[in-house]
């Protein structure tokens, strides 16, 4: 039977290559032990150089032989290294590979030797021009190392590779499910045996299917179809109910190997007229994500990477995200499986297309992602064309036979910023930056895509470089970020042809010298990098159901003398609520409804307040208090102070018990409130990070408040115990929280 094995630990790490270092016996001097996911270097916040991490590294780790591997094939499987990999065993070469957001697999079988083995990673950060997406310029960064998971697995030497199970007749009363199981024979000679397939919920079985087959040496392809499935329920946002199959080669011996995934039954499809989930219509409202984060880049364990889609979800109201510009953590594409968040998942590239050699890179990387992920049911959409590359017929006919021919359950799409191109997918994605404030918000479909008839079309980016905005920037930037968005969601949910938007971005991202405001930052996030939201955040927030979470966030600093000129008129509150009652120094002064009017397009638009009977400036400034009410009652309220000061330094972990595997992370959020629990949003002050116990804080200890907030991660190490953390200003000093770590 088969065993996988995470071997995150154990690593050891020098940030520079020499030839010898593939030789067992060598010295540890210069080593360093780690743990993955790792990153090569780690950078500061901003104003770093980003050729700091592009070099060439080496990882290494012994691999102590078991006598139960005997007769066995032992392999090494990488998540993702960052950007080209040669995999040496005990000094010789066993694999490579071209491509940091795609995993692959080593066989180290033939190599294997009784007692300690050395498995030596070289590691090439460098942005290769032979690797998407380099060879020119891009706006976000790579980063370098071994940034996701590592496993060790053991299998018989007849041995399932992949399974891709697809589940048919999804919106019949009896439904289908046909899976296909690829086998590999590593021996010289035909094997027989069974393919057993069962399909269970929740460890409850539902139903089996079986086929007998004879794998040649090599790799086959056995189908097994399990037909008239009944009860099955349907994956959507709302519920999105998961299954598992579980495929098991079984012969006169017994069972020689097993592998589960996990499926979704649903139906999704872009038509002209817009996205159907299960034949129900649904407007799309996503963001484009990066995976990076602070310091460490694209370096994070599992748990972050799916708080990354429980923020998009729940915290942005979302049902959707588009994985820009490459494949994504498996951990973040599982949790928008279990939470039903829809995905757009690409090919690594942006705007640049290179040589036949660069293209069959990014051919292998259509094969390699589909691969990958065929089985998640969030992923409704394959993006084979490079980021807004210019048209290139037959690179992109090739992008699209291959993944109709490996996945024909899916749609293709290709990302663009062009009218008129070459259109060879099923969906026309259009990046349209068209709306830059005025009053044309997004252009006709037929007008982009030159097509006699409309097509499926998604806007697939807007906004982004044209309305850069920092969380601590003046109100008026940051409402008209928020109202930015807010135009662009309302008028693609009114037109009938297109099928839904992503903005651009949900987080600010770390970015190359040309790009951004300079200091190595694009601020095109609707949070920052901390994850921490500015007003355009609160739009998206807005959009819940208020019987799930009420949503009451005036956009104001309410203050004076922020906006020019000054004055908080027109008030904007992004709320779910049906209406807002305002008080001014405990007054009443009115209750105001949505501008249902003015953006009926949005599920929740927000109330926006022209007229206020406020106070004359410099002779009294009034504290403000803000009521939302649903069905009548008063389901939350909001308070601003006239004066405020520093009051506390709130400190606001995401979660309280952490594994003790060296690499589990949370982040903690510190933020300074003033009287009324409001942020300080111009605060600066330094702040410090006292951590005890197994535990390390990711980036600096030191550090300054970014506009009143910011996070920081807290890592574990290998023991148990508690981490007691806390924050402290020069004035302020946060409560500590406990974080328990266990094994
Ligand atoms: C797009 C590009 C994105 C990002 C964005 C900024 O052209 O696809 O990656 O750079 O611009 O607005």
């Amino acid at each position: 039977m088969r065993e996988r094995t995470l071997i995150n630990c154990g690593w050891e790490y020098i940030p520079k290559w020499r030839d010898e270092f593939v030789q067992p016996g060598l010295s540890a001097d210069g080593f360093v032990k780690v743990t993955i996911p790792h990153a090569n270097k780690e950078i500061s916040y901003n104003y770093f150089d980003e050729r700091d991490y592009q070099f060439v590294s080496c990882y290494r780790r012994t691999i102590v032989y078991q006598a139960s591997w005997a007769g066995k094939r032992v392999l090494a499987d990488f998540d993702g290294v960052m950007a080209y990999a040669e995999v040496y065993l005990n000094g010789r070469l066993v694999g490579s590979h071209k491509g940091g957001y795609t995993p692959f697999s080593v066989d180290l079988t033939a190599g294997l030797q009784p007692g300690e083995n050395l498995l030596v990673v070289k590691v090439d950060s460098t942005e290769r021009p032979d690797i998407p997406p380099f060879g020119y310029t891009i706006d976000y960064l790579c980063y370098g190392g071994i940034y996701r998971d590592v496993y060790l697995r053991v299998v018989e030497p007849v041995f399932v590779e992949n399974v891709f199970a697809k589940p048919k007749q999804v919106l019949n009363e009896k439904k289908g499910l046909e899976t296909t199981v690829f086998v590999s024979n590593t021996t010289t000679e035909e094997h027989s045996f069974s393919v057993v397939v069962k399909l269970s919920k929740d460890g409850r079985l539902i139903a089996e299917g079986s086929r007998a087959a004879v794998a040649e040496p090599g790799k086959s392809r056995v189908d097994v179809v399990i037909s008239n499935l009944s009860g099955i329920e349907l994956w959507d946002v709302d519920n999105p109910h998961l299954y598992q199959v579980e495929v098991a080669l079984q012969d006169s011996k017994g069972v020689q190997d097993t592998y589960t995934t996990r499926i979704g039954f649903r139906e999704a499809v872009v038509r002209p007229d817009g996205f159907y989930l299960n034949g129900r219509k649904m407007m799309i409202r996503g963001l484009n994500r990066h995976q990076a984060f602070p310091y460490v880049g694209y370096a994070m364990p599992a748990r972050v990477q799916r708080r990354d889609a429980d923020i998009l979800k729940y915290e942005l109201g979302l049902n959707a995200v588009r994985t820009s510009h490459y494949p994504q953590s498996p951990h973040f594409l599982d949790r928008c499986d279990e939470i039903g968040l829809l995905v757009f998942e690409e090919i690594p590239g942006w705007q640049h297309i290179g040589d036949k050699d660069w293209q069959a890179v990014a051919c292998e990387n259509v094969r390699e992602m589909i691969q990958r992920d065929w089985n998640h049911p969030s992923i409704f959409l394959w993006g084979v064309r490079i980021n807004e590359s210019q048209d290139c017929h037959d690179f992109y006919k090739e992008t699209n036979r291959i993944a109709r021919e490996l996945d024909p359950t899916r749609q293709t799409a290709g990302v663009r910023y062009l009218e008129g191109s070459d259109f060879l997918e099923d969906v026309y994605t259009m990046n349209d930056f068209i709306h830059s404030g005025g009053q044309l918000i997004l252009r006709d479909p037929k007008q982009v895509t030159k097509t006699k008839e409309y097509v499926p079309y998604i806007v697939t980016e807007f906004n982004g470089h044209m309305f850069p905005t920092k969380r601590f920037d003046q109100e008026e930037r940051l409402i008209e970020h928020a109202l930015r968005h807010l135009r662009v969601q309302n008028q693609a949910a009114l037109d009938p042809h297109i099928a839904g938007a992503f903005g651009w971005c949900a987080f600010d991202y770390n970015t190359h010298y040309d790009f951004g405001s300079g200091d190595r930052i694009c601020y095109h996030g609707v949070m920052d990098m901390f994850r921490i939201p500015k007003f355009a955040a609160h739009f998206y927030g807005s959009q819940i159901d208020p019987r799930i979470k009420p949503v009451l966030e005036p956009a104001t600093r309410w203050t004076w003398g922020d906006r020019s000129i000054g004055g908080v008129l027109p008030l904007v509150i992004f709320t779910n609520c049906d209406k807002v009652r305002v008080r001014l120094n405990g007054h009443d002064v009115g209750e105001f409804y949505p501008s249902t009017a003015r953006y009926p397009g949005v599920p929740y638009p927000p109330v926006i307040i022209d007229k206020l009977d406020l106070p004359k400036w410099r002779v009294q400034w009034f504290e403000g208090e803000f009521i939302g009410i649903v069905d009548g009652e008063e389901v939350i309220a909001k308070q601003f102070t006239p004066a405020p000061v520093p009051t506390k330094l709130v400190i606001e972990p995401d979660d309280l018990e952490l594994k003790a595997d060296g690499m589990d992370a949370t982040r903690v959020v510190f933020k300074v409130v003033d009287q009324m629990g409001n942020i300080l949003p111009y605060f600066t002050d330094a702040i410090e990070f006292q951590l005890e116990g197994p535990g390390t804080v990711i980036g600096p200890t030191k550090t300054a408040l970014i506009g009143g907030a910011i996070a920081t991660w807290v890592r574990t190490t290998a023991d148990e115990g508690i981490i007691a953390l806390k924050g402290a200003t020069p004035t302020l000093e946060s409560e500590t929280v406990k974080i328990v770590v266990k094994q």
